[in-house]
């Protein structure tokens, strides 16, 4: 069966918005591990915009499942990780400017890098991903590096889903799971996967988890506003006390 990595990045966000220290993103995790995650999947940035330093130390401490801490290809990030020894590091693509990850590595362009970064997090136990494009030549790369797994981006499927033509970008993710799966690599995939297209991703082959975020902490602040608001309605619900 499917794993599912749930990512909690925007209850940090949340929290972040405010300055306060809730939602409390370590709190989400646990509920999410209750509810049947088989792992939390959390962002550490270059800009801290929403998981913190600390946020990573204790979702390590506080979690059962396993983390996979998604992270930039940079000598600050590896050291980070080769200290904390995540279950899993997911290398991706990170640029400042952008609102979520925008596609996948060049693995091909930063080979030698990804190798010795990939190197550097198995020596300390680590199991390392890359995220990529569905695209041949990042898969036959990827393979090069040592990584033990490639995490497909599903989000030009999950665009192509929502407007009506998601096949060919399918048949492109079939396609790229096998290439793996024959290079020795395991498939994750993640990235805009929600309630309505993320069934039909089922058909693809060899598929160990995916990852999934910002619809399920969308998802929950509709499945939880009503209770909230009803909770708050009956607390003042009671007989106006005189002013003294
Ligand atoms: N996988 C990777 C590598 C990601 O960067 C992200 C977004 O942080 C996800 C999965 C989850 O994507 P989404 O938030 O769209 O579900």
């Amino acid at each position: 069966m499917v794993k599912l990595g749930v990512n909690i990045d925007h209850v940090a966000t949340l929290r972040n918005a405010r300055g306060e220290s809730f939602p409390d993103p370590i709190q989400a995790a646990l509920v999410a591990e209750e509810n049947g995650a088989d792992g939390i999947t959390a962002h550490l940035r270059e800009d801290r915009r929403h998981i913190r330093d600390n946020d990573i130390l204790e979702l390590k401490a506080a979690i059962k499942t396993r983390l996979n801490l998604e992270m930039a290809n940079t000598g600050e990030m590896v050291a980070i990780a080769c200290k904390l020894r995540p279950y899993m590091v997911t290398l991706v693509p990170e640029r400042r400017e952008e609102l979520t990850t925008e596609g996948g590595l060049n693995v091909l362009g930063n080979l030698d890098s990804l190798q010795r970064s990939t190197a550097l997090l198995k020596d300390a136990g680590i199991l390392v991903s890359l995220f990529v494009e569905p695209s041949e030549n990042q898969i036959a790369a990827s393979a090069q590096t040592g990584a033990e797994f490639v995490e497909l981006h599903t989000g030009k499927y999950a665009h192509a889903y929502t407007a009506g033509s998601p096949k060919e970008e399918l048949g492109r993710l079939i396609q790229a799971a096998d290439q793996s799966k024959e290079l020795g690599l395991q498939v994750n995939a993640g990235h805009g996967l929600n309630y309505e297209n993320t069934l039909d991703i089922l058909v693809i082959p060899h598929l160990v988890e995916l990852n999934i975020g910002h619809s399920l902490i969308s998802e929950s602040v509709f499945t939880g506003l009503g209770s909230a608001v009803g909770r708050m309605k009956a607390l003042i619900s009671v007989p106006a006390s005189s002013p003294v």
